[in-house]
């Protein structure tokens, strides 16, 4: 038997006992001919004495331990003595009195340790993620995630959704990334596609019948990845039929009360709070709004249009917007030289530029700009934005776009460096009635801005053709902490309508039919109403564990680049394997996935 308890259990009432511990080793000190060990395992840390008493050559192997052997101790249970109890650590009330001692493993020096204060570059984490796997933090991350799925699983099954597994070879799904393809062997020429969700297949089984389905489902996009993105990404998957966005909300509210009584013994009030597309582009210049601050977007268009200062001036007569923010009480903080580094952030998204004032002691707004305007507009700005002494307010004047951009990137940042929120806190809510399309900026046409399936709101339905931007569809989000943590819609059930969508997408019946013929066909087969959503499962794993990268929420993870450093995939292939499969690459394999 290689162990009769693990490193993170045993307290006082053992004392006395002779137990068997395997594990890592830690840390390791020489304390005047005596050694300590501190092992290691996913459950804690223990600390093991060696004292001469052991012997000679069990001392031996004890004095050669380094950090990361790998060890198995067999030792009595022993209270620590008076003043040595380490209140720190769960086990810090103990020590094993080591009584024999077998090297299971040695390990080489590592390039860095587990349990170490400096953490390395994310790179070298990477690269030997067995060992970044041993620190704790990581362990609790993973175990956390187990647990999220467990919650989620008990929680369908016990209303009577059924876990259906759909295919990973696949064909294109219309989720508006690039796909992975996987060439075919058998089918030389022909490709698959990964599936960057289960959406069709998941229409396909309300129409099979199946009512209620859900899948923790691996989802592949090739897109621009960022902290919240990874190429390959699992989503809990749900789809329900004979529903309206009301039910379909009410399960995730259900599921997300759960979730936080589960796992963070913490009781969510229902109902979530909701606000339409419309009112988060407008208060906050984002749709996944972070609401545990406030600094909303105030709009001074109107005023704008009336002052002479052509910043201002000029956008808010030719159909742009000026809005601004008012950061409380920092303007002494903020210098000359902070003011401008906020300047050149913006300008990562679009900004030409921001105008600001400071609020002064009186009242009085003051700062570069203040004397291109007259004293009665500066106070009809300072009063609609609340101004009040050292108050820092700040302008962007754009397209409605630009100024959304600026100013949702500006709240965020600036809420982070202040600390106005608690990371500690989860604020969840749904964003509902979303634009049903967005327009393409390469032909000029319409996009679906969820995805081709999704259905218009009904009283929309009319404006289709006529008034195609007002269109608003039946989706929704979840949102926490400003991250989109899931997004669905109610789909389509007729394939008529279906048709007309497609045709405003200027997706030609032919290129429909291509792509997704079963789904059109399928409809025609009697396809209840039905809609569903996806939460993105690693986004719900940071959230939960209060992180902000998904890498750290992922056994595996890929790089920015999408290559995994550890197996360095992907890889050059032997030429045989692409002869088999009919492929000639134009390029040599760039240095191996890196
Ligand atoms: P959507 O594309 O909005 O909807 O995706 C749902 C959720 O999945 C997560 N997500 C990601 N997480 C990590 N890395 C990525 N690259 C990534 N892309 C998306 C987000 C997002 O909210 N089939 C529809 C759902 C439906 O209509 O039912 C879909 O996939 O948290």
């Amino acid at each position: 038997m290689y162990r009769t308890n693990t490193c993170g259990e045993l307290r006082a009432a053992n004392t006395g006992n002779q137990i068997t511990l395997s594990g890592w080793v830690d840390s390791y000190r020489n304390h005047g001919g005596f050694l300590f060990i501190n092992l290691r395992d996913r459950y804690g840390v223990t600390q093991v004495v060696f004292t001469p008493a052991v012997g000679d050559e069990y001392f031996e192997i004890a004095q050669a331990l380094r950090l990361e052997d790998v060890i198995q101790v067999v030792g009595k249970v022993n209270p620590r003595p008076e003043g040595m109890v380490n209140p720190k650590m769960p086990t810090g009330e103990i020590e094993v009195q080591a009584i024999s001692v077998a090297l299971l493993n040695k390990s080489v020096p590592v390039p860095f340790v587990p349990s170490g204060f400096d953490m390395p570059s994310e790179e070298t984490r990477l690269k030997y993620r067995y060992l970044d796997l041993r620190r704790p933090e990581m362990q609790h991350s993973l175990v956390l995630r187990h647990k999220i799925t467990k919650v989620m699983r008990d929680y369908f099954d016990e209303l009577n959704f059924v876990e259906v597994e759909t295919p990973i070879l696949g064909k294109s799904t219309p989720e508006g990334a690039r796909d992975y393809l996987v060439p075919s062997r058998v089918s030389q020429g022909c490709f698959y596609a990964l599936p960057q969700s289960p959406q069709l297949y998941k229409q396909i089984l309300m129409i099979a019948g199946m009512d209620r389905y859900f899948q923790i489902a691996r989802c592949f996009r090739d897109e621009d990845l960022r902290a919240d993105r990874q190429p390959e990404f699992t989503q809990l998957d749900v789809e329900m039929a004979f529903v309206e966005m009301e039910d379909i909300i009410s399960v995730i509210d259900g599921l997300m009360v759960r979730l936080c009584r589960d796992l963070r013994g913490e009781e969510l009030t229902l109902p979530i709070p909701r606000m339409t597309y419309d009112e988060a582009m407008e208060r906050f210049g984002h749709d996944s709004p972070d609401l545990r601050f406030g600094m909303e977007l105030i709009d001074v268009t109107d005023l704008a249009k009336e002052c002479e200062f052509r910043v201002f001036k000029d956008p808010a007569v030719s159909g742009g917007r000026v809005r601004g923010i008012n950061v409380k009480n920092v303007a002494d903080h903020y210098s000359r030289k902070a003011i401008d580094e906020l300047i050149e952030y913006t300008k990562l998204y679009e900004a030409k530029g921001l105008v600001w004032f400071k609020v002064e002691a009186d009242g009085k707004l003051g700062g570069s700009s203040a004397k291109s305007f007259d004293d009665s507009l500066l106070e009809k700005i300072g009063e609609r934005l609340g101004a009040e002494a050292n108050d820092l307010l700040l302008f962007c004047c754009d397209t409605f776009e630009v100024t959304c951009k600026v100013l949702n990137a500006l709240r965020r940042k600036l809420a982070a460096d202040l600390r106005l929120y608690d990371p500690s806190k989860l604020n969840i809510s749904w964003v509902v009635k979303f634009p049903m399309f967005a327009p393409d900026e390469e032909t000029g046409g319409w996009t679906a801005m969820h995805h081709p399936f999704t259905a218009p709101l009904a009283e929309d339905v009319p404006k289709l053709k006529t008034d195609t931007a007002a269109v608003r569809a039946q989706a929704y989000d979840l949102v926490i902490n400003g991250f989109e943590a899931g997004g669905g819609t109610i789909r389509i059930h007729d394939t008529t309508l279906q048709s007309e969508v497609f045709s405003l997408i200027g997706l030609s019946l032919e290129t429909a039919q291509s792509q997704f013929g079963f789904l059109l066909e399928a409809l025609k087969m009697g396809a209840p109403p039905h809609g569903g959503i996806a939460l993105g499962l690693d986004r719900l794993v940071m959230l939960f564990a209060g992180l902000d990268n998904i890498r750290d929420c992922i056994a595996f993870p890929k790089t920015t680049k999408a290559s995994c450093l550890m197996t360095n995939a992907p890889g050059a292939v032997a030429p045989q394997q692409l002869e088999e499969l009919a492929i000639r690459t134009t390029v040599e394999p760039t240095a191996d996935g890196i």
